[in-house]
């Protein structure tokens, strides 16, 4: 029995319908008990343990999605989840142990407890552009650091690669980079964007100053938001890797940006 976390969002989602569709006997961890899924839901909270007994209970191996900006119940939970289960797939991300972001945190705890474990460590989600949609259906994006040049990945391949790990052998200590196959600036994500909407968007490049005032006021967590503006400043000189795991562990070429823009273009109209 698999326990996926997160499996109303956007990579867990895909998850519980390719683990469901393979027959595999799993189920959702929610906090809404009326989420439909296409796998028996059980209700419960990361920020509250004491939840998660009753879900963990006959399961062997947890597919661990950490939502937010931080994980202070991490090592709580990570210890309810060794009492129960023996295997861990975490959704990290493409992190250096100096990265200041609690995946590392979470990665650590885990490593240090008796479960088996393995780590996809996904680049930027093409998910992320969502957060433009109103900007989009407006005509243009402001936004900085146009030609930050990203390996966005569907979230449908990092599920995917979620869904093999979780259903075969010899993942064990692995941490998987994952990204997805081509190279494309934040300018031309848009463009494209606007290409599967039917529509011209225009990219107007905000000053990093007022993108960081206005992204604090929107996001909340100030650590986050220079994190992000930081990262960005650094891809327009070095692009994110572009690498070949998911085709290497799915036996299928990861999904391109125009594909995913092509599956969610009713999301931007
Ligand atoms: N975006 C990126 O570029 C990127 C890159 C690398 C790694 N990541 C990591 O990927 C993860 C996010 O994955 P995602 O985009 O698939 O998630 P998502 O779409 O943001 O969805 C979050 C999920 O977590 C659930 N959730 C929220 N709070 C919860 C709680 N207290 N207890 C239990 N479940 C809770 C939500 O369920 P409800 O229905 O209850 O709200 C939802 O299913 C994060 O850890 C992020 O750091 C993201």
């Amino acid at each position: 029995m698999i326990l996926v976390t997160g499996a109303t969002g956007n990579v867990g989602r895909h998850t519980v319908a390719q683990l469901a569709e393979l027959g595999v006997p799993a189920r959702a961890l929610v906090r809404n008990p009326a989420a439909q899924l296409p796998v028996p839901t059980v209700v419960g909270d990361l920020t509250d343990p004491s939840t998660l007994p009753a879900a963990l209970d006959g399961v062997s191996t947890v597919f661990l999605i950490w939502p937010g900006f931080a994980a202070s119940t991490a090592a709580e939970v990570i210890s309810v989840i060794e009492r129960h289960a023996s295997r861990i797939v975490y959704l990290s991300a493409n992190v250096t142990p100096e990265t200041k972001i609690f995946h590392n945190d979470v990665e650590r705890l885990i490593r240090a407890s008796g479960l088996s474990w393995t780590f996809l460590r996904p680049g930027g989600f093409a998910s992320n552009t969502l957060g433009w949609a109103e900007q989009i259906r407006e005509g243009v994006v402001r936004w900085p650091y146009g030609k930050a040049a990203r390996s966005l990945i569907h979230e449908a391949d990092i599920a995917s690669v979620a869904t093999h790990v979780l259903t075969t052998e010899g993942h064990e200590g692995q941490s998987y980079v994952l990204s997805g196959p081509e190279v494309l600036s934040q300018a031309d994500q848009v463009r494209i964007i606007g290409e599967a909407v039917g529509r011209t968007v225009t990219w107007d490049d905000l000053p990093p100053a007022v993108a960081r005032e206005e992204l604090v006021a929107a996001w909340g967590d100030e650590g986050f938001v220079d994190g992000a503006l930081a990262a960005w400043a650094a891809m327009v000189d070095v692009p994110e890797p572009v690498v070949d795991t998911v085709e290497r562990l799915t036996g299928k070429p990861a999904r391109t940006f125009h594909q995913w823009a092509e599956d969610h273009a009713e999301d931007f109209r």
